[in-house]
């Protein structure tokens, strides 16, 4: 069992990002909400308290009983947390005269194991509408800022600490600091690795499946492929996985991947299904519709296919942490998700196995790396289920896949070539159901118009448009219109998320 650290999760915005630092610190950590530590606490080390959108002194502030926590392990509070052990302890938050928010500089440092290392006049990061006004008695303040006396402070004879400002924003210089500090006064070895990880989870999948056969939709993405390579480790050929073609993939995409998967060892099924797909959506204009359309498709593809196959107990999914953070999540938020076989399990009676469940995406390419596993899979851009279907405007037809499945291949190709495939989130060309007039040589022209699309994120949640140089979508645009008939302009697309969205449709 790892050792690990519990991140209780008040609602702040910044709690996930809690929990990478601590993972980045070599420590496996598990936010949950607020009022679920976990019964069964083997391996914990520490719990640190998250910040909140709320005032403590809120009537529907998020509470919680510390006195089996404080005491028993070593406790940091941030932000609401800090406020929170301070006021439930007998001290004072009051709403702060100026909001306190955005860079601060520490004026005092005081000398103790959890600012080891940090000296006056370091940046943090504040972002609270209340402070601390007065501390309980057994409270020390350990740092200060000129706007905010009791920046941090320590509770004597206990492993308690609070910070009102945020170690965990890359803003804060000395957080990832701060933060060790206080995995080293919890005791924590710091030992949770990719090699770490790899090594336990293929030794507990063993455990768990057996000999029973498992089967996996692999979509050319990285959270499917890594998950399909750490299975293949524990169980090899009972798992099978499967991998559709529904015609709506990126030219070559199909072979490419397909490829790959059976380098790295994969027992992988290729399903070619363009005809029925293509046939299914014939004449359909609405983005609701074709998308239903296509996901339909799939499950029907994919039921198919795992009904000739014997005994299949299982079906593994590339869930990955920020999935299962937002379905445990307090506040309420809506999971987004774009599983691909949604609601499968039930009809097959299948369990679900999601050995990456506990990752953050970075760390899914970390573990993907030290499986062994090509650029290629572990950094492309992230694609759509539905594929090129919501990237052609409208109705679906072959010859507009094979318009867009051109423009597309030369503008991702062209974007590597520039050494600016990894500088952007996603990209991808899109077709618009519009023509304009255009001139060639002595001829009229009237034909598509190609959209171009790059975004920068770091969850997708937002996004803003890449700022590509103009040399190269000046090739680009170039490159498009000479080579792929049927296209006589060129777009680029410049909205950021929100408003608009990092798809078309
Ligand atoms: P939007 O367009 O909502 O996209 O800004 C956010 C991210 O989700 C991807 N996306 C999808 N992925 N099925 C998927 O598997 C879908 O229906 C779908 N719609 C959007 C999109 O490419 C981006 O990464």
């Amino acid at each position: 069992m790892h050792e690990k650290i519990i991140i209780l999760d008040f609602g702040s915005q910044t709690t996930q990002l809690i929990g990478r630092r601590i993972r980045e610190l070599n420590t496996y950590c598990e936010i949950l909400p607020y009022n679920k530590f976990p019964q069964d606490a083997t391996g914990v080390k520490g719990v640190i308290l998250s910040g909140s959108p709320y005032s403590v002194y809120d009537s529907e502030a998020f509470a919680v009983e510390l006195s089996g926590l404080r005491g028993r392990y070593p406790v940091l509070g941030i932000c609401y947390g800090a406020q929170f052990i301070a006021y439930t302890s007998g001290g004072n938050v009051q709403p702060a005269p100026s909001r306190e928010y955005g860079r601060a500089c520490l004026s005092s440092v005081d000398d103790v194991d959890l600012l080891r290392g940090v000296e006056p006049g370091a940046q943090v990061w504040m972002s609270h509408g209340d402070t601390i006004t007065s501390l309980p008695r057994s409270f020390r303040i350990i740092a200060g800022t000129d706007d905010v006396p009791a920046a941090a402070y320590m509770v004597d004879g206990e492993d308690t600490y609070g910070v009102q400002f945020h170690p965990e924003v890359y803003h804060t210089e000395c957080g990832m600091r701060i933060l060790g500090n206080f995995l080293d006064i919890c005791g924590c070895k710091r030992d949770w690795t990719a090699a770490s990880f790899i090594e336990s989870t293929v030794a507990e999948l063993k455990g768990m499946l057996g000999d029973d056969k498992v089967i996996l939709a692999l979509s050319g993405g990285v959270d499917s492929s890594v998950t399909a390579v750490l299975l293949n480790r524990a169980i090899g050929e009972n798992l099978t996985c499967i991998f559709v073609d529904h015609g709506l993939l990126r030219k070559n995409e199909f072979e490419d991947v397909m490829n790959d998967y059976r380098d790295l060892g994969l027992n992988v099924v290729g399903v070619d299904a363009r005809a029925k797909f293509y046939e299914a959506l014939e004449g359909i204009e609405e983005p609701e519709r074709k998308r239903k359309i296509i996901g339909k498709g799939f499950i029907d593809v994919f039921e198919e296919e795992a009904r000739k196959l014997k005994d299949v107990k299982w079906l593994g999914q590339g869930t990955i942490y920020p999935d299962v953070i937002e379905s445990l999540s307090i506040t309420g938020t809506v999971i987004k998700s774009h599983h691909n076989v949604g609601g499968l399990p039930e009809k097959m009676c299948l369990k679900l196995v999601e050995p990456l469940r506990l990752l953050f995406k970075d760390e899914v390419r970390r573990i993907g790396y030290e499986l062994g596993m090509k650029d290629s899979l572990i950094k492309r851009h992230p694609f759509p289920g539905p594929g090129l279907g919501i990237r052609i405007l409208g109705s679906i037809a072959p010859e507009k896949v094979r318009i867009l499945q051109e423009a597309d291949f030369i503008y991702i190709s062209l974007m590597r070539e520039f050494g600016l495939y990894d500088s952007v989130w996603q990209a991808g060309a899109i077709l618009l159901p519009v023509r304009s007039v255009g001139v060639m040589g002595d001829e009229r022209t009237y034909e598509h118009v190609v959209a171009l699309r790059a975004v920068t994120s770091t969850d997708a949640m937002t996004a803003d448009w890449a700022h590509l140089p103009y040399e190269f979508l000046a090739k680009v645009s170039n490159e498009i219109i000479n080579k792929v008939k049927g296209v006589n302009r060129v777009v680029y697309d410049i909205s950021s998320k929100p408003p608009s969205t990092i798809e078309w449709e």
